[in-house]
């Protein structure tokens, strides 16, 4: 099996690397494997790719990285539709690849974090394949939520869940002489059925599969929507969306689909695997939860003793850009997460999220998610998204507070995301024509919802043209904007003033300086329209919303997003200052 050892390498490049809490203070590169590099130049991205990559990502500074859905999948909802837990699609590659990524990483210092995708499986996937050609009631079809339909003759749905994508949760069957039969469960995309957590055959599947990916070497697990799985066994209605006419997944508490009582059990359950691992070389296993929750204290429970180690705190994602929102965010996060012994971690973008240079490049910046057809923005309240509608962005204004951004995220207490292209600062691609469009968003929204492919148009690594080194000259799965080519990694590593120069000197210092990982954050008071705080007695921060700009403490100026305009730190920008 692949393993670590603790090689003088790893520890020249990456001290933290055998800390037993080297999570806890970790930045997280997110690879989306799909869009990442080419190897063998088929238009979409590869594990060799990956691995071509790997110096690269040591380079840049960061601790880990985090490849979303590997696995052999149709890709109906980009990899997020798992036909088999145990391999690798052959899209992407072979298992021998993905060891050879684990070994390559752990040797240049980076942990691996892969995706478990544990609430539904693709439609391909055997034992959902063996469901639909057994008969109700039997316990192949146990596995997942099949039902009855109601009204007459049950063709009404079992009750009125609705799908995260739009559209019904629900989808029937046909029976094999062509009449309609039961129903079965996908609280996301058609070909995504849910397990049956009630089932005690697919907690133990689970366990296999953490084993199994556990013994070849992976660090930990980012568990996809970590607050679906357990359900109320009754499958009761719930309140309908006055926007989709169907149940609206608000997630509200007491919700008998999202955050249900039964998630506990499972993530005590998965604790306990990853601790089988306490003594091997690579240590502990670790996870980190995916679950948008509110208010904080309910996702709060996920991080207590014996459940997961971390979860994603996607208030500042979801937050405006000004000092009151994200001081709110700093304010309420930390001592939240410090009163169960857990690490706050920061998170700007996935490839769920407009990308950060784009929701902060418009004139709201809380907004999130789905950009929208119609003319009018509009806004569901039930699912408290607003959608976007096609207003111009500011790409100059965004990436400015993008960089301030990314130095703020980076200065604070905790682990941080950043998700592939951040480091470039890659705007939000927002003109993909509609017959690429491939997120499963976009059909099951009735085309009113442009979906979430404009954050994963493939990396721009190299040269003046599409394809930009993602691969040789296959064309990319998605079109990459022209413009790229100033924003290709290859131009901005010579480019001191890039935003890739920027994260490497950020991640850098936040290595070299001990205040990153220790220093206790105390605020300073530079007026309403400054977030300022000091990492321990010999860092200060200092973030300008307003439109004066302000004067510093004394001492050095480390780093800054922007320029200083004589001496003071001007509009939308970050500087970390040694005192
Ligand atoms: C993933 C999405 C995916 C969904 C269903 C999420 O939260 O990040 O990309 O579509 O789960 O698996």
């Amino acid at each position: 099996m692949t393993n670590a050892s603790a090689t003088p390498q790893i520890a020249a490049q990456n001290p933290h690397f055998h800390d037993p809490d080297w999570w806890r203070n970790a930045v997280v590169y997110q690879v989306y494997p799909r869009s990442f590099a080419d190897a063998d130049n088929n238009g979409t991205g590869d594990v060799q790719g990956i691995i071509s990559k790997l110096p690269y990502l040591a380079d840049l500074g960061v601790d880990a990285l985090w490849v979303s859905p590997w696995y052999p999948s149709p890709l109906l909802d980009g990899g997020y539709d798992v036909a088999d837990y145990r391999d690798i699609s052959p899209r992407f590659g072979t298992l021998a690849d993905a060891d050879e990524l684990l070994t390559t990483a752990h040797r240049l210092g980076l942990r691996v974090f892969i995706d478990l995708v544990p609430n539904h499986s693709s439609w391909d996937h055997p034992l959902f394949q063996a469901a639909l050609a057994a008969a109700p009631g039997s316990p192949e079809r146990e596995l997942y939520y099949f039902r009855d339909g109601r009204g007459e003759n049950g063709d009404l749905p079992p009750n009125n869940w609705g799908s995260m994508f739009g559209g019904p949760a629900w989808s029937r069957t046909t029976n094999p002489d062509g009449t309609p039969g039961q129903w079965y469960l996908h609280m996301f995309d058609v070909s995504q059925p849910d397990w049956n957590w009630d089932n005690p055959a697919v907690p133990a599947l689970f366990d296999d599969v953490l084993r199994f990916w556990f013994d070849r070497g992976v660090d930990g697990f980012r568990i996809d929507v970590a607050d679906a799985m357990a359900k109320d066994p009754a499958l009761p209605d719930v309140t309908l969306s006055p926007f989709t006419g169907h149940g609206a997944n608000d997630k509200h508490e007491g919700s008998p689909q999202w955050d249900y009582p039964g998630v506990e059990a499972i993530q005590r359950r998965w604790r306990a695997v990853a601790r089988e691992y306490a003594d091997s070389d690579l240590g502990e296993r670790v996870f980190v939860a995916e679950a948008y929750l509110d208010p904080i204290q309910r996702l709060i429970e996920y991080v207590t003793p014996d459940r997961l180690h971390s979860t994603f705190n996607f208030d500042a994602l979801l937050s405006e850009w000004s000092a009151e929102s994200q001081r709110a965010v700093i304010t309420k996060s930390l001592p939240a997460h410090g009163a169960v012994g857990a690490p706050t971690t920061w998170v700007l973008g996935n490839h769920d999220t407009i990308r950060v240079v784009t929701r902060f490049g418009k004139p709201e910046t809380g907004t999130n998610f789905a950009q929208s057809v119609e003319g009018e923005g509009w806004e569901d309240p039930a699912e408290r998204t607003i959608r976007m509608h096609p207003i111009p962005t500011d790409v100059e204004l965004g990436l400015r507070r993008a960089r301030a951004a990314a130095l703020l995220e980076l200065s604070l207490p905790g682990g941080a995301y950043v998700y592939q292209g951040e480091e470039l600062g890659l705007p939000e691609v927002e003109d993909i024509p509609e017959d690429l469009l491939d997120d499963p968003t976009w059909e099951r929204s009735g085309r009113r919802l442009r979906g979430r492919d404009g954050c994963r148009v493939p990396m721009p690594w190299s040269g003046q043209a599409s394809p930009f080194g993602f691969g040789t000259d296959a064309q990319p799965w998605l079109p990459q904007p022209a413009a790229w080519a100033d924003l290709t990694a290859e131009k901005q590593a010579s480019d001191p003033g890039s935003t890739l120069s920027l994260y490497r000197a950020a991640l850098a210092l936040r290595r070299a300086r001990p205040e990153f990982r220790t220093g206790e954050l105390s605020w300073l008071d530079l007026g309403a329209d400054v977030v300022a705080f000091q990492r321990g007695d010999a860092l200060a921060v200092v973030v300008n919303f307003g439109s004066a700009p302000v004067s510093l403490p004394a001492g050095e100026v480390l780093l800054t997003s922007a320029p200083l305009v004589e001496g003071l730190l001007p509009l939308d920008a970050t500087t970390w200052i040694a005192l």
